[in-house]
């Protein structure tokens, strides 16, 4: 079932979600079948559990040619509960993002390049994997969600940080 997507402003974006207790679990295969449904239905590459008002840390992502990101390669759809994160090195790297909870904008923020996440899957099995760019990127920002963080919280400069139309020309100016 597609699910109303919370905007930025409401309270329940900010709070810090509960792991889940029961995984395998009916009620988290449905709120995964929620999540997907309304992700793809908005054409989003990601979702956390608390932008449809589910307080539990529980995140998905697919990015599979996506109009909204032409030029990055492909992430595997992936659902993650109980989602950690580590770092691997210190390389920072700054690029464009959005979010289905700030509609209409983009900001650039900066990233660990060089990740690994570990988490469960939906019926119980582990995910553990080392990545970089993009991928470590869509991961960063949906499981911020899960400690109440939007992205403009994470902008450092905000000169570059607006609206869709203004940003694409922003970026193609020379
Ligand atoms: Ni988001």
């Amino acid at each position: 079932m597609i699910r109303q997507v919370l905007r930025m402003g409401d309270p329940r974006l900010l709070r810090v979600a509960e792991p889940v207790a029961r995984v395998p679990g009916a009620e988290l295969d449905a709120l995964v079948a929620d999540m997907l449904d309304t992700m793809r239905d908005l054409d989003g590459a990601g979702l956390a559990a608390p932008q449809i008002g589910v307080g539990l840390r529980v995140v998905v992502f697919e990015v599979d040619r996506n109009p909204r990101y032409p030029l990055v390669e492909p992430v595997p759809l992936t659902i993650l509960v109980n989602p950690q994160i580590t770092p691997i090195g210190d390389d920072i790297v700054e690029d464009w993002e959005g979010c289905l909870s700030v509609p209409g904008l983009r900001g650039l923020v900066p990233r660990h390049d060089h990740i690994r996440y570990t988490g469960l899957a939906p019926d119980g099995s582990p995910v553990d994997r080392t990545v970089r760019g993009f991928h470590a990127r869509v991961v960063q920002h949906e499981c911020d969600h899960l400690d109440g963080i939007l992205y403009p919280a994470r902008i450092v400069d905000m000169s570059s940080f607006g609206f869709e139309p203004e940003i694409a020309r922003l970026r193609a100016a020379p």
